[in-house]
């Protein structure tokens, strides 16, 4: 199919599996010829960089707010009550309250004193690892990391994290722009599950405080030295957030990373034989197969974008995967470049919502990857991965790997 048909066909509620596989032919058709494309659904899907940009940073005009959005999809339900309660589907001032909270837990400081830790939970893995001829990238490895950390962030006792994965996956893979019965029941189940685990956790925490200077949970719990603080649904719901928030998209950025590397031999060995590239090499996989692809905003003003005028109340969806690849900000964008720099992608958004734990992300990433790196130089596919079959998480679900090709 030619570009101008494939970008004329493209609806994001009616996507192929080649889509699913490879969506960036589609996204390069639709940044060439329809950069703000209506959908059949009467919102818009923004593939430019400089749109994205614009869209991220004007909060007045695009707001982050979901109720309406989400009111018909989820009905009266907990899945509606936790997605229009988390911060960053509200705008200011519910947004600035929660995220000033949250950010003083994610500081520079807060993050470096998690280097330890992060380094053995890592070595221990890939002793596990060693010990067998074939794994998988991602159940062994990748998603292993960041649940303990978040894990180790609200400080949920070890032997009581096992349900936290899967209740995650359900919840996100609820915001997929068509959802079915059983994805909506399954997403549901797994809120009123993890509201009722948080308040067991936040009664003991309550009773126990922890060091707000490092578990988040006491510093939601505790709010402000100035009083303000946040309600109880605030609190529950924003634990669950942060959880997600923290967990498939980092899980994505290491599984992603190590598929690109070996599927990029060069650029494999030029990592193994420069280990000092690791920062600039996490950026390039984040911009290069982005674990986040899509972000949603809702107009409240009439505005203009790429020249057509957009009325208040119009839903607009932003790919950052499309974004990430503009030729009009990344010169030959889809050639993987683990020395590429500047590299000014969008993968954690940017403007007032920018990831607040993207100082995380980057630390886990680095030393995920690195030290796999190290330890396994030959590693090697060893079977087919299976993908997670998402347009907005891009991802695997399995990677069958071996230690030596
Ligand atoms: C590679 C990993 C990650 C990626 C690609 C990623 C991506 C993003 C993106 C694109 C947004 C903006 C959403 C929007 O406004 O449309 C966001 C927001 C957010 N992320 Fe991340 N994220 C990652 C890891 C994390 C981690 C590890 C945490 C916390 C532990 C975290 C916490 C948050 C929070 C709290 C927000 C909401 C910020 C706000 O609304 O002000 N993220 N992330």
């Amino acid at each position: 199919m030619d570009a101008r048909a494939l970008a004329a066909d493209f609806d994001l509620e009616r996507l192929t599996p080649e889509f699913y596989v490879n969506p960036y032919p589609t996204y390069h058709a639709l940044r060439e010829t329809h950069p703000v494309k209506r959908m059949p659904n009467g919102s818009y899907f923004l593939t430019r960089y400089d749109d994205l940009v614009t869209a991220y940073k004007n909060t007045r005009a695009f707001s982050s707010d979901k109720k309406k959005e989400f009111a018909p999809k989820y009905g009266a339900s907990l899945l509606y009550e936790h997605h229009t309660t988390s911060l960053v589907f509200n705008d200011p001032p519910i947004h600035t309250r929660v995220r000033r909270l949250i950010m003083g837990a994610l500081s520079p400081r807060a993050i470096a004193e998690m280097e330890g830790d992060l380094v053995q939970l890592v070595d221990r893995l890939l002793d596990d690892i060693a010990g067998k001829r074939s794994f998988d990238l991602i159940g062994d490895f990748a998603a292993a990391i960041p649940i303990e950390v978040i894990g180790n962030l609200l400080d949920v006792p070890h032997d009581e994290r096992e349900p936290l994965r899967d209740w995650s996956l359900a919840i996100l893979g609820a915001l997929e722009p068509v959802i079915g019965e059983a994805a909506f029941a399954r997403g549901n189940n797994a809120v009123k599950d993890f509201l009722a685990y948080l308040e067991v956790l936040v009664e003991r925490r309550r009773g126990r405080p922890g060091n707000p200077e490092r578990d988040v949970l006491t510093r939601l719990i505790q709010g402000e030295a100035d009083g303000e603080k946040l309600t109880e649904k605030e609190l529950l719901h924003n634990c669950i957030f942060l959880l997600n928030a923290g967990h498939e998209t980092t899980t994505n950025l290491i599984g992603n990373g190590l598929v690109a590397l070996s599927e990029h031999p060069d650029q494999k060995q030029r990592l193994i034989a420069h280990p000092d590239m690791i920062k600039t090499a996490v950026e390039e996989m984040l911009r290069y197969e982005s674990s986040n692809q899509l972000g949603n905003r809702m107009t409240v003003e009439p505005v203009e974008l790429g020249g057509l005028a957009l009325p208040a109340g119009t839903p607009v969806t932003l790919c950052i995967g499309a974004a990430n690849r503009d030729p009009a900000q990344f010169p030959d964008p889809e050639r993987f470049d683990i020395g590429r720099t500047p590299n000014r992608h969008l993968a954690f958004a940017t403007g007032a919502h920018q990831c607040a734990g993207m100082a995380l992300a980057r630390l886990e990433g680095a030393i995920a990857i690195s030290h796999f790196l190290a330890r396994f130089p030959d590693y090697a596919p060893d079977g087919e991965p299976v993908r997670g079959g998402r347009v907005r998480f891009r991802g695997f679900l399995n990677v069958p790997c071996a230690t030596k090709a």
